[in-house]
């Protein structure tokens, strides 16, 4: 058994000991999560959405990033950029620390787009879900009330993948029932490097 099983089972006991279907109940990150440490640049390598609006067509597709950073007390601002089927976007949340949970959410403090960027139409919640700090499993729920579909992302400080990151996005997945929509992004960093400082 790999480590990547081991931490699926484990995920999985736990749910059936909180009587949850996986679909409903999410691995919570962990919560000494230094967000210090987790700022900073990060290449998106690979992304699984229950909606492919999120994706260009093949041709156009590239390595996505995220820039992390602490940016007051309580606050996380976090900038996403994507290569879209309208081009290479960018999108700004801001993100505040809930008092009980070590977890940031996006409640009322969504900004909306800044001026050339284009409405994800929201952003609930950013949530780590395994990191060691040189790759994370990021969770994402775009979209409105209502109409929202379930995201994952695999960020890396490096534009390629190691087999255990990746491993470990794909047995997320599969708990998430995401496994269907996986695709891995070419190694074209053109857009990913337009939100480096
Ligand atoms: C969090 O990470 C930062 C940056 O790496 C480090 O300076 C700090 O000591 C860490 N904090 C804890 C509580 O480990
Ligand atoms: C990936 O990163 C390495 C090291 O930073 C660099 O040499 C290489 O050109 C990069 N590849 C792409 C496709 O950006």
């Amino acid at each position: 058994m790999g480590p990547g099983r081991l931490t699926c089972a484990l995920v999985l006991a736990l749910m059936l000991a909180m009587g949850s279907r996986p679909q409903e109940q999410l691995p919570r990150e962990s919560h000494n999560l230094n967000w210090s440490k987790f700022s900073g640049f990060w290449y998106i390598l690979a992304v699984a959405s229950e909606g492919q609006r999120f994706l260009p067509g093949r041709d156009r597709r590239k390595l996505g990033a995220s820039m992390v950073e602490v940016h007051k007390v309580g606050q996380l601002k976090v900038v996403l950029a994507f290569s879209r089927s309208q081009g290479c976007q960018s999108h700004t949340l801001i993100l505040r620390k809930d008092r009980k949970k070590a977890m940031f959410r996006n409640t009322c403090a969504y900004e909306g787009p800044e001026p050339g960027e284009k409405d994800l139409g929201g952003v609930e919640g950013f949530h780590v879900l395994s990191t060691d700090y040189s790759y994370g499993v990021v969770y994402v729920r775009l979209g409105r009330a209502g109409r929202t579909s379930k995201t994952l992302l695999l960020f890396s400080r490096q534009n390629t993948s190691s087999f255990p990151s990746m491993k470990k996005f794909v047995d997320i997945c599969e708990i998430l029932e995401l496994a269907n929509g996986v695709t891995v992004l070419p190694k074209d960093a053109s857009c990913a490097h337009t939100i480096l400082p």
